[in-house]
């Protein structure tokens, strides 16, 4: 059944087409907020609102009257709309789908659906409207829905292997005495101390993954990355890449949970490293750390001269469970953005297949 809107829309075309169109018809038209195209029985556009010239970026008077095959050949249409136009053709009237999406060349998401057959009465209308804030929300609600199933199932994984871990320990201590004698008790030491290592580890885990309120206190930038980089220097040299700690220009202070962010930073350095070492070149690695003051802010930077990324991983990097990697969970950067957030900071990042990444975080400063 045609929608009255459409019902609607065809009639204030027609009316467009033979004659002065009713003014009311022609502002709704004129003032929606998505683009629209009509095009009559023979294919030739008949008429295309304000917003859809806008999208094109071509002038009213040189696409009324054009067919699709003359709109795909016209000299002032960008070469990326043409590829949008064709693809949505073929999505749209090849592969009959309902709607076709794309993300244009400045990260906004459009979806383009498309109005034909026998109940438009050989009239074929097209719209596009931008749908950025949708796709926002979406991946909101994807990720949070993601962390609250991960919340739930690490406690219960936790519950699960800390009961038995318990139950280890004690027996490991009462055949201590035993141990003893045989001249064994290393091995109680050891059991004992890889006990309390993988109850770390899931304690770390659980922490990381629950969101926690974050026990605030005022560190300065400096002081924290110095730690974080000693911390990881180390095994930046045995994976062949070195860091370098860019001296800052003014002292800055920051509020925050000191273990939530090293853990954050530590998790981009991780990445790194892991990007340099998946590079195909024997160049050197190099990861720059630093930090600068804008405005209230604190912008610290990690960045590398790695494998980095396509388009396509960076749309989903902080989505949870997504990794490129055999061995990884794909937790960091979702729970490093929660992090953040909950710092009242965010966290933005610009890539280059094959050239490299940067991470930065923006948090603010302590007044
Ligand atoms: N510096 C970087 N260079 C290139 N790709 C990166 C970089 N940082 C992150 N990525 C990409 O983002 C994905 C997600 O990263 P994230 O830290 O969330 O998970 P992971 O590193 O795969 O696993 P883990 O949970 O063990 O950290 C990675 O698998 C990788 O593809
Ligand atoms: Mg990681």
């Amino acid at each position: 059944m045609i929608s009255q809107y459409q019902e609607s829309l065809l009639l204030s075309a027609r009316t467009f087409h033979s004659g002065p169109m009713d003014s009311t018809y022609e502002d709704v038209l004129e003032n929606l907020d998505s683009g629209i195209m009509l095009f009559d029985e023979e294919g030739v556009l008949s008429f295309a609102n304000k917003q859809m010239y806008a999208i094109l970026e071509l002038q009213r008077h040189s696409i009324l009257g054009c067919t699709m095959v003359h709109l795909l050949s016209h000299i002032q249409l960008s070469r990326f709309k043409k590829k949008q136009l064709l693809r949505g053709y073929r999505d749209l009237v090849c592969k009959v789908k309902p709607k076709y999406e794309f993300v244009d060349e400045y990260g906004r998401y459009w979806r383009v659906t498309l109005s034909a057959g026998e109940q438009m009465k050989g009239y074929s209308l097209i719209t596009v409207k931008e749908i950025s804030d949708y796709k926002l929300i979406e991946q909101t609600a994807y990720q949070n829905d993601s962390l609250a199933m991960l919340g739930k199932l690490s406690a219960s994984i936790a519950h699960e292997i800390r009961n038995p871990l318990t139950a280890i320990r004690g027996f490991i201590q009462l055949l201590r005495p035993h141990l003893q004698q045989l001249g064994k008790e290393e091995y109680a030491k050891i059991i004992l101390a890889e006990i309390d290592r993988a109850n770390d580890i899931i304690h770390e885990f659980l922490n990381s993954s629950k969101p926690s309120v974050p026990q605030v206190g005022a560190i300065p930038v400096s002081a924290l990355l110095k730690e974080i980089v000693l911390l990881t220097e180390s095994e930046a040299l045995m994976k062949g890449c070195q860091i370098n700690l860019h001296p800052l220009q003014s002292e800055m202070i920051i509020s925050v949970d000191v273990k939530q962010l090293k853990q954050v930073v530590l998790n981009m350095i991780r990445n790194a490293m892991e990007a340099i070492a998946e590079k195909a070149d024997n160049d050197m690695g190099k990861i720059e750390v630093g930090a600068r003051r804008e405005g209230a802010e604190v912008r610290i930077y990690i960045s590398d001269n790695g494998k980095g990324m396509d388009a396509c991983t960076l749309d989903r990097l902080f989505n949870p469970f997504f990794t490129t990697k055999e061995n990884g969970t794909g937790l960091g950067l979702s729970v490093s953005d929660r992090i953040i957030k909950d710092h009242g900071g965010c966290i933005s990042v610009s890539s280059r297949i094959n050239e490299g990444t940067r991470f930065v975080i923006s948090l603010p400063l302590t007044h």
